[in-house]
């Protein structure tokens, strides 16, 4: 299994399709727009002013994470460095490869944090202790 850094991440941006006085549209398409295919659709919303999610890292599952709406900043941990990411666009992902610890907070009122997965939901793919996921980056 290859061994991703923060600096391996970044925010893609996608096509806005505009529609004079009618708003933006924003595809995101298996095979077209994404690294990897989607097998899960998951969102977050109605996360108390002050709070945190995430706080685990993934052993295999890529993710595109997306501000549907609202704002929130994602630190991702390689376990050497840390990179923060404001999202704020719904035009924009946080693309996030395997195994990297990541902290969500911030959430601005009303904020949806969508996220498109790239495996079906398995309790073991999540490290959830910050010294096992050391140990797990360490032994790659
Ligand atoms: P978790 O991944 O810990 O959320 P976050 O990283 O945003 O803090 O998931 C929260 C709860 O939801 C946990 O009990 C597991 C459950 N869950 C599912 O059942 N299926 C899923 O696809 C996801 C992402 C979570």
């Amino acid at each position: 299994m290859e061994k991703y850094k923060v600096s391996d991440c970044a925010i893609v941006e996608f096509d806005r399709h505009h529609s004079d006085r009618k708003g933006n549209l924003t595809v995101v398409e298996n095979g077209e727009t994404l690294p990897f295919n989607v097998k899960r659709v998951y969102y977050l919303y109605d996360v108390p002013g002050g709070e945190s999610r995430g706080a685990h890292a993934h052993k295999k599952l890529e993710q595109l994470i997306i501000a549907a709406s609202g704002s929130f900043t994602v630190t991702l941990d390689d376990g050497k460095c840390k990179r923060s990411f404001f999202l704020n666009h719904p035009y924009k992902g946080l693309y996030v490869k395997p195994g990297l610890w990541r902290d969500l907070n911030d959430f601005s009122s009303g904020a949806v944090c969508l996220v498109l997965a790239s495996e079906m939901y398995q309790k073991e793919d999540y490290i959830r202790d910050y010294d096992e996921f050391l140990k797990f980056v360490q032994s790659k």
